[in-house]
């Protein structure tokens, strides 16, 4: 096999210039004059400070790549957020390497290689500093790193802005895009050859990320979805990185919360739906209701509606017509109806009312049963609900998932939610069973609709 850094030189088979858009009007650019001041202040207040590093308050990432398991890890000076939320770590806590080198404090551009038909390159991290790049496999720096760009990638600038893999179909063949300025760089990872390409609708990069087969330019805290043969970019963009690639519970004045849960890429904390077909999904400090028969979905705080309970549900199932919702070690009871009211005497302890200790992963019960299902820390248990005082039984090993966010029951057996995608199985008994992962779905567009 040819060695990654001993391949051919590159050949810039085309060259195209970016077409530049003349500025019209007076007042947009005093208008933009300001904005470019008012960012130059607040990148250095922030470098002054050097700690500011709230997502929800709209920062600028660095970088952004997803890790050989799918996380995403987005990358600010030399912090390191993994996720949907949660607070940054240092980078080198992950990544040691990446300061011995440097000292840089930041990485220029990063990216998950996707090259299958070399096993050698396959799924490596790789990140760009300065004029160099190293190469991760699961956190261990792979051997001869770092390199320079020169070496690994030849015709690719150093300094990089952004980087972002595209294996084929979705280009021509496998490759690797490179963003400097309003420069873009299709680098073919097979022959090593470059292609310079004009993306004329795209703003200038300084993140780019693949994510469940889309592909995003990041810009400011805003980002596009463009494509990556054309660099078009349709639709409403840019949008708020924050309404979907962050759990940011309340940042901007408009109430648009059905946008923002149909098409967010974060996990779901629980879902259920009720004795109707109703569906109830909880994520952060949100829920969506998608009603069964006219598809209508509804996406609200969950302390307008289940006000007890305030946010960040750990599992809900339905039973009786009741919405058994638990948090931590807590039960909430909720009857189903608007509005929904709280039982009396709720919360209880879960493990009073359930027999299991919480908190638990999800629960759910089928339709005409008396058993709910409950999955924690890989474990299924049983607790048949009608009996007094409830037991947790039957516990078995759930082996092809590692963490479930969520499941749920109806007519046509059980979806089991991770991340963002659900799985079906026939029946509680095949999902416990099952050693292979069934075909994916994809919760936003497949459950409710978003249509990118
Ligand atoms: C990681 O980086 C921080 C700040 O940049 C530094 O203080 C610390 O010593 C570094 N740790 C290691 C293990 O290199
Ligand atoms: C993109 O980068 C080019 C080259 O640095 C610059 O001239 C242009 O103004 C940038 N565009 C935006 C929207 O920042
Ligand atoms: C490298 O591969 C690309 C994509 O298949 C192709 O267009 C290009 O002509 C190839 N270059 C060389 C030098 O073989
Ligand atoms: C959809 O159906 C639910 C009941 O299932 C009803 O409450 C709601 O008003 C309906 N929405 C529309 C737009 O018809």
């Amino acid at each position: 096999m040819e060695s990654w850094s001993h391949g051919t030189f590159p050949r810039i088979s085309r060259l195209w210039t970016r077409g530049h858009h003349e500025m019209k009007l007076l007042p947009q650019a005093l208008f933009l004059c300001l904005a470019l001041a008012l960012a130059w202040a607040d990148h250095h207040e922030h470098r002054r400070k050097g700690a500011v590093r709230d997502r929800c308050k709209g920062i600028e990432m660095d970088a952004v790549a997803v890790n050989e398991e799918g996380i995403p890890y987005f990358f600010k000076e030399d912090h390191l957020f993994k996720g949907f939320h949660g607070q940054a770590e240092l980078s080198n806590k992950s990544f040691a390497e990446l300061d011995d080198h440097h000292h840089l404090g930041h990485v220029d551009a990063a990216f998950r290689m996707h090259y299958e038909d070399d096993p050698n390159h396959h799924d490596r991290m790789f990140f760009f500093l300065d004029n160099k790049v190293f190469a991760y496999y699961q956190h261990k720096l792979e051997a001869g790193y770092p390199k320079a760009i020169s070496e690994v990638f030849p015709g690719i600038p150093d300094h990089l802005d952004a980087a972002v893999e595209c294996p084929k179909p979705e280009c021509v063949e496998d490759s690797v895009i490179f963003f400097k300025k309003n420069e873009i760089f299709h680098f073919y990872v097979k022959n090593k050859t470059v292609d310079e390409r004009d993306f004329r609708s795209m703003p200038n990069c300084t993140s780019a990320f693949r994510f469940m087969e889309h592909y995003y330019c990041f810009h400011g805290h805003k980002f596009s979805k463009f494509d990556p043969k054309t660099g078009e970019v349709r639709g409403k963009y840019p949008k708020d990185a924050r309404k979907f690639f962050m759990r940011c519970s309340k940042f901007d004045e408009d109430n648009d919360h059905e946008e923002r849960e149909r098409c967010s890429r974060v996990h779901l904390d629980a879902i259920t739906s009720d004795d109707t077909g109703n569906i109830y999904a909880f994520r952060g400090h949100h829920y969506i209701r998608k009603d069964e028969g006219n598809d209508t979905l509804k996406a609200d705080t969950i302390e307008s509606a289940f006000k007890e309970l305030h946010s960040e549900v750990d599992a809900v199932f339905s039973y009786n017509s009741h919405l058994y919702m638990i948090k931590d070690d807590q039960l909430f009871v909720y009857r189903v109806g608007e509005p929904h009211t709280h039982l009396a005497g709720y919360p209880k302890p879960v493990q009073a009312e359930l027999g299991i200790k919480g908190p638990i992963d999800a629960a759910f019960v089928c339709q005409d049963r008396h058993i709910a299902h409950i999955i924690k820390d890989r474990h299924m248990y049983d607790v048949d609900m009608s009996a007094t005082p409830r037991t947790a039984t039957n516990k078995r090993p759930i082996s092809i998932l590692k963490k479930v966010d969520g499941a749920m029951c109806g007519p046509g057996g059980v979806k089991v939610f991770r991340g963002n995608h659900y799985y079906h199985f026939e029946s509680p008994k095949t999902f416990v069973a099952a050693r292979a992962l069934p075909e994916q779905h994809r919760i936003s567009l497949e459950l409710f609709g978003c249509d990118h």
